[in-house]
């Protein structure tokens, strides 16, 4: 097998399996090749975006950090789609929830995502293109979801460009929408995933609240990753 060199990645043709999940810490990624697959070898640490192959329940898994913003997830999927035929990446991340329902430690399943960011102008569309998850990836999440009975939510999410918003009432519209929570990452894997004819999902763990003000601890924010990171690998072995 021969090495690709991509501008931010460079590893075997065959480094990664079909699926990539994807944290935005690298790590994140790190620990979940420590602690979840077996054999793990590290196939590329450009700029220290670990990523690692091993198997998990005897499958060929990726797991590779993302960056955070669309643009680096951007990046990392459309090399990962394109030059290393990966068919499946799931985000795995946090976010910020903006209903009262959606509370600290619950998932969210991101069906949808919303976004403030002008990423789907390459694409010169006629209107606005809706981005969404990858229907198969989504319902094999939640079967895993209700198999470990998470507390979980399925529905639109808002990926933003920005973490400090000088507009202090841009949540206000997306709540009204309905939209779950807040991350930076989904629309732009969404699209990428899209384009190539591939697969993604974002699964989350809610962090904080902007309506309530409730931040989790280090501790439990650790706790509800993995309960993510679990969900996200038992999707991995259940789908081809
Ligand atoms: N905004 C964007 N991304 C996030 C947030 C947030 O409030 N919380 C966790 N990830």
């Amino acid at each position: 097998m021969s090495v690709i060199t991509t501008p931010h990645i460079n590893a075997e043709a065959d480094a990664f399996g079909k699926t990539v999940l994807m944290p935005g810490d690298p790590l994140r990624s790190k620990f979940i090749a420590e602690n979840y697959l077996e054999n793990a070898q590290l196939v590329n640490n450009i700029r220290g975006i670990q990523g690692y192959t091993g198997t998990y329940k005897g499958k060929k898994i990726s797991v590779m950090a993302s960056g955070m913003g669309m643009p680096t997830i951007g990046i990392y999927s459309y090399e990962l789609f394109n030059f290393f035929r990966v068919e499946n990446i799931m985000r795995i991340g946090s976010t910020g929830a903006i209903q009262e329902k959606v509370k600290v430690r619950d998932i969210v399943i991101g069906m949808g995502a919303c976004t403030d960011s002008n990423y789907a102008s390459q694409y010169k569309l006629s209107g606005t293109f809706a981005p969404i998850a990858s229907y198969p990836l989504m319902r094999a999440a939640i079967e895993q979801a209700e198999k470990v009975n998470a507390a979980f939510h399925v529905g639109n999410i808002l990926s933003s460009d920005t973490f400090y918003s000088d507009n202090k009432d841009a949540n206000e519209g997306w709540k009204k929408m309905g939209v779950l929570c807040i991350e930076m990452e989904a629309a732009a894997l969404y699209m990428n995933a899209a384009r190539c004819g591939k697969n993604a999902l974002a699964i989350l763990t809610v962090s904080d609240s902007l309506v309530t003000g409730e931040e989790t601890t280090a501790e439990e924010r650790q706790n509800s990753f993995t309960q993510m990171m679990e969900i996200a690998l038992n999707t991995a072995v259940s789908i081809d």
